[in-house]
């Protein structure tokens, strides 16, 4: 088959520059920016793309100069890599994104909106398109209204409509110079569907104990499965991680789960770069009983504590050196907005791989059973690269409906 995946080219491309480009860094500051927003946003869901923000800092990094390009490179952990290596890495992920596929569909946003009256210059312009698929726009932020009309528009646009309403006019006032917006929504197609018949009301049970009634989806099939200790004694320390494919097969879903009565609380602190790396390597394939609820998962991030909590300073400061982006000084970013989607349901393109079994039944336990009927991790990450697309939470499904999908109350 002629067709090339997302992933399929990383690989290929990871035969040139994979041993350079840092994924497992990627997946460090990903881990510290988990852990930022998670101890910033009390028991919220969780969702941003390490990939898209790489992509952002791209942007920032094409525009930087001296010492802010210095502090970039160093926090996203590029100091390795020969000046400029990481942007032919991401021009690569950049064209392959773009290009249509129909195995999943990934949209990212991404540009810079600029004052009226800065000149950027055009070399700047040139790579930020040729590079990253990025634009300039030109606005009066001190039309506030306006501005957030456009800019929210410009990202409807480019997301199919699917992200709307991502900044507010709150956003700007008069002395924003210099926004960089960064929108990202994934949909992908399992490699092995769950039936929508097979879908059933389920109770879901927050760590406080709450309940909300959630679709479940069904499906009984060969998985990479593991179970691991978290150290603790109580019920064997026992949590569970499941690999479950996209049809792309490079491109996988891992979920956490914590044992019913431990809150997620208490898995979180061990997520750590090696960690992942770990259940990736380890879960094996089995016949395992998947009980996952349908859910859509959205967050929007203002990336600025972020950054500076990574050690990303000078671009935010009157002193930031952007003279590659423009000769005029006292430009600077005040605003960076990451936006991530994310939709999970039955949906596959193919008929499931039939595995006759399409009764629900949580007695018979023939299988490993994943029951995914209170808080998790997930992340999206490519097999072959290790680079994660997506990482999250989910603690309160109930608040994923925005797709509008309506299921049968069975
Ligand atoms: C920005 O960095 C470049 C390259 O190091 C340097 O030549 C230039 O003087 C710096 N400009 C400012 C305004 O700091
Ligand atoms: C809308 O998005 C497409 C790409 O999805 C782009 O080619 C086009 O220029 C955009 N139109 C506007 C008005 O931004
Ligand atoms: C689910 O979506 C509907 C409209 O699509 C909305 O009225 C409802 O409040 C949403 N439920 C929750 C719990 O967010």
């Amino acid at each position: 088959m002629a067709y090339f995946g997302l992933f399929t080219l990383l690989a290929t491309q990871s035969v040139v520059i994979g041993a350079t480009f840092p994924d497992k860094t990627i997946t460090e500051w990903s881990v510290n920016m988990y852990n930022h927003l998670r101890a910033t946003g009390e028991d919220e869901n969780i969702i941003f793309s390490p990939l898209s923000i790489a992509l952002a800092m791209g942007v920032m990094e094409l525009g930087a100069q001296g010492s802010t390009l210095k502090e970039i490179r160093h926090s996203m952990g590029y100091d390795g890599l020969i000046n400029g290596e990481e942007i032919s890495f991401l021009k690569d992920i950049s064209n392959m994104i773009s290009a249509e596929k129909s195995q999943y569909v990934m949209k990212i946003a991404n540009s810079l909106f600029v004052q009226d009256g800065f000149h950027i210059n055009d070399e700047f312009l040139q790579m930020m398109k040729k590079c990253l698929n990025a634009e300039v726009h030109h606005v009066d932020f001190s039309q506030n209204v306006a501005v957030t009309n456009y800019i929210n528009k410009w990202v409807e646009n480019y997301t199919n409509s699917l992200l709307k309403d991502l900044v507010s006019p709150r956003d700007f006032d008069a002395a924003t110079h210099l926004a960089l917006i960064n929108a990202v929504y994934f949909k992908g197609n399992w490699k092995s569907q769950f039936r929508p018949e097979n879908t059933r009301t389920f109770s879901f049970t927050k760590d406080d104990e709450s309940e909300v009634q959630i679709p479940m989806m069904y499906q009984q099939g060969e998985f990479y499965y593991g179970e691991f200790s978290d150290g603790s004694n109580e019920a064997g320390g026992i949590y569970q991680v499941l690999e479950l494919p996209y049809e792309t097969d490079d491109l996988s879903m891992f979920l956490v789960l914590s044992r019913q009565e431990v809150p997620l609380a208490t898995l979180e602190p061990l997520l750590k770069p090696q960690l992942i790396e770990e259940w990736a390597n380890s879960v094996k394939k089995q016949k395992v009983e998947v009980y996952l609820p349908r859910f859509t998962v959205e967050q929007e991030i203002d990336l600025k504590d972020i950054f500076k909590a990574l050690g990303v300073n000078e671009i935010f400061i009157r002193d930031a050196n952007l003279t590659a982006m423009s000769d005029k000084k006292e430009l600077f970013l005040s605003k960076v907005v990451h936006k991530s989607f994310i939709e999970v349901n039955e949906e596959g393109t193919e008929a499931a791989a039939a595995s006759g079994i399409t009764a629900i039944s949580r007695m018979a336990v023939l299988y490993p059973q994943i029951i995914v009927d209170h808080p998790f991790l997930f992340f999206v990450r490519s097999k072959i690269s290790g680079l994660i697309m997506f990482m999250g939470r989910v603690m309160h499904p109930e608040t994923m409906n925005t797709s509008g999908h309506d299921f049968e109350e069975l």
